[in-house]
């Protein structure tokens, strides 16, 4: 969602800020702004649009001086406009305001506001902690002090970056419920929401905790917390490399990281997979065996594709595992009231570990006493750091919108949780582990096969590319798989497509096929196989066209496909993660062959920080 960059020190901050907010386009993003403290005044540039907008109002307009803000807004208060972009000013435009996150109380503030005589420019929420620190700086002229009481007036989810004309050497930060770091360097230190923004710059960063104030000045940062006592925090060191936020030569970030998927699966798999052990080496889950056994009640709750993951979590602990597990998106679960004590676990699926409704149902299940185990993949992000036990997916930076490796290595996270939980409550044989970690050990070079097959989905992307409506279907983890694929296809194609139980579509859904919809059949489940293909026959009976991905040697589909995709064979609990690969590319290629930014697709955006 939105960007946030800041910065202070002797070089020019503007090229720094433009540069950082770059780096955060694909969080999506519908306009784009700076603050610099230029001439003894704060010059606000901002605009509807995309960065190359900005840059092209400013040309010629330059801002020059070694401190600002840049924000890139994905609207939720107020239209997309170059007025409701940040940064946002008080009346005098001395302070200038960058945020993340939503304002719930808005609109109280604004009355109240607004009954002493502001005026209000924008339809923004932010807009009303612009006048708030105006008020109680001019009330107490300490700006620390004035960012502490806004604080304590806005109810919601903040990220805030503030700039004064009369501190032109102070940033000042803050956070509750949405990310921010501030980036150490020598002479000059950053602000930002998300690592790569500053990464060109240094791999020092402090992660804010909520409520905690950062107060940044070119030679020093200090993280104070709402009492103004210091708050001590260690310097967290990013490992990943600049070009893991880079394109690499492919022509996008979404087809860079389907590519990478053997390398991510690897990373995560093989050190929970050591050949001389026979057990799985989970180090950050702390749930003893005891406690393990205790356990009579799974959630797994998260959000879009990461959801879809924990769907797939939930056949395979309940199959191998036998414990009861719902699987539930984050949204619904927060808000009605669900059964929980201390033998409940929750398990949270999160790439960006920042969903704010999934970060909700964790604080949700930890007051209930349940305890909580987090899937994440960005390190020190909030669930990494509130979670009782935690599974990091070592999948590396995820750019493109679009979730790909995330989800594959989010799949494998489920095969390890499973097996584990399966393991240490005698559900499982060693001798049945050592089995399935040996296929384990084959599906990064299987994902491999399938990627040497994306031309061959080009040419059905092509040959597909009309579709207006588009069914998936299957039975059992193949249902759970046509949900992420049907949800690929919807986010970066734009093309309407329903993942569908197959054995349900005559309960209604199947009144809507007709000559030439497109139906894609998962058959990958060797136990399921016939009872799908009888479905896909009823639908072909009624005119669809099918594209199938079924296992290698199943080649008896091809008497009821039109086109079928094969992927390496492998023991049924691994399938999900073979048979989603096809579906990456096939959605990858109807969306560049409908001639959309995949990166960037519309009204979406990387990490959703607000409900
Ligand atoms: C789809 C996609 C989203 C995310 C969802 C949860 O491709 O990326 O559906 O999976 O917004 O995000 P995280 O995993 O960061 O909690």
């Amino acid at each position: 969602m939105c960007g946030i960059v800041g910065y202070i020190g002797n070089k020019e901050a503007s090229p720094i800020l433009i540069d950082g907010l770059k780096k955060l386009e694909y969080r999506g993003y519908d306009s784009a702004g700076i603050a610099v403290y230029h001439n003894e005044s704060l010059q606000i540039t901002k605009t509807k649009g995309r960065l190359v907008a900005l840059e092209e109002k400013l040309q010629g307009n330059e801002l020059t001086g070694s401190v600002g803000i840049g924000h890139t807004r994905w609207a939720t208060h107020g239209a997309p406009s170059d007025v409701n972009s940040h940064p946002h000013g008080n009346s005098t435009q001395t302070i200038a305001v960058v945020h993340n996150g939503i304002i719930e109380n808005y609109l109280t503030l604004k009355e109240e506001l607004q009954a002493d005589g502001v005026v209000f420019l924008s339809e923004t929420d932010t807009e009303v902690a612009a006048h708030l620190v105006d008020l109680y700086y001019n009330q107490c002229g300490d700006l620390i002090d004035a960012v502490i009481k806004t604080m304590g007036r806005i109810e919601g989810s903040y990220a805030l970056g503030v700039v004064c004309r009369d501190h032109p050497d102070l940033l000042v930060a803050a956070r509750k419920d949405s990310p921010l770091i501030v980036g150490l360097g020598k002479g000059e230190n950053f602000v930002a929401s998300d690592i790569p923004a500053i990464l060109q710059y240094t791999r020092d960063i402090y992660l804010l905790d909520d409520h905690e104030i950062a107060v940044v000045t070119r030679d020093d940062i200090k993280i104070i917390n709402r009492n103004k006592e210091e708050v001590k925090k260690e310097i967290y060191k990013v490992t990943w490399d600049v070009a893991a936020a880079e394109k690499g030569g492919y022509e996008h970030f979404m087809l860079k990281e389907i590519f990478e998927q053997p390398k991510a699966v690897r990373d995560t798999l093989l050190p929970r997979l050591p050949q001389n052990k026979e057990e799985i080496v989970l180090d950050d889950i702390k749930l003893s065996q005891k406690e393990l056994e205790k356990i009579n009640k799974i959630y797994i709750v998260a959000c879009g594709t990461a959801y879809y993951a924990g769907l797939i979590g939930k056949y395979l602990i309940e199959r191998v595992g036998r414990i009861p597990v719902v699987a539930e998106v984050a949204s619904e679960f927060r808000y009605r009231d669900p059964i929980m004590d201390e033998n409940t676990l929750l398990i949270l699926v999160s790439q960006s570990g920042e969903t704010a409704d999934t970060v909700a149902a964790m604080r949700r299940a930890k007051k209930a006493g349940a305890r909580v185990l987090g899937v994440v993949n960005v390190v020190g992000s909030t669930i990494a750091r509130e979670a009782d036990d935690l599974l990091y997916t070592w999948a590396g930076p995820e750019i493109a919108v679009a979730s790909t490796k995330a989800y594959s290595t989010q799949v494998v996270a489920m095969y390890l949780i499973a097996c584990h939980i399966a393991m240490e409550t005698g559900k499982m044989s060693t001798a049945e582990f050592i089995e399935l970690r040996k296929e384990l050990h084959t599906i990064p070079d299987k994902i491999d096969e399938i990627l040497k097959q994306a031309d061959k989905l080009k040419e059905y992307a092509d040959h597909y590319m009309s579709s207006k409506n588009v069914f998936y279907i299957g039975r059992g983890l193949d249902f759970a798989v046509s949900m992420e694929g049907s949800l690929k296809l919807k986010e970066i194609a734009y093309v309407h497509s329903e993942p569908y139980a197959a054995g349900e579509l005559k309960h209604g859904p199947i009144a809507l096929i007709e000559d030439g919809t497109l139906v894609i059949g998962i058959v990958s489940q060797e136990e399921l196989f016939d009872k799908t293909v009888s479905n896909l026959r009823e639908v072909k009976a009624r005119g669809a066209k099918i594209l199938a991905i079924a296992q290698e040697g199943h080649t008896e589909i091809e008497k009821t496909a039109d086109d079928v995709i094969y992927v390496p064979r492998t023991h049924w609990m691994f399938t999900p993660i073979l048979a989603n690969i096809p579906q990456q590319l096939f959605a990858y290629y109807m969306a560049t062959g409908l001639g959309h930014d995949v990166d960037k697709p519309r009204n979406l955006a990387k990490s959703v920080t607000v409900e």
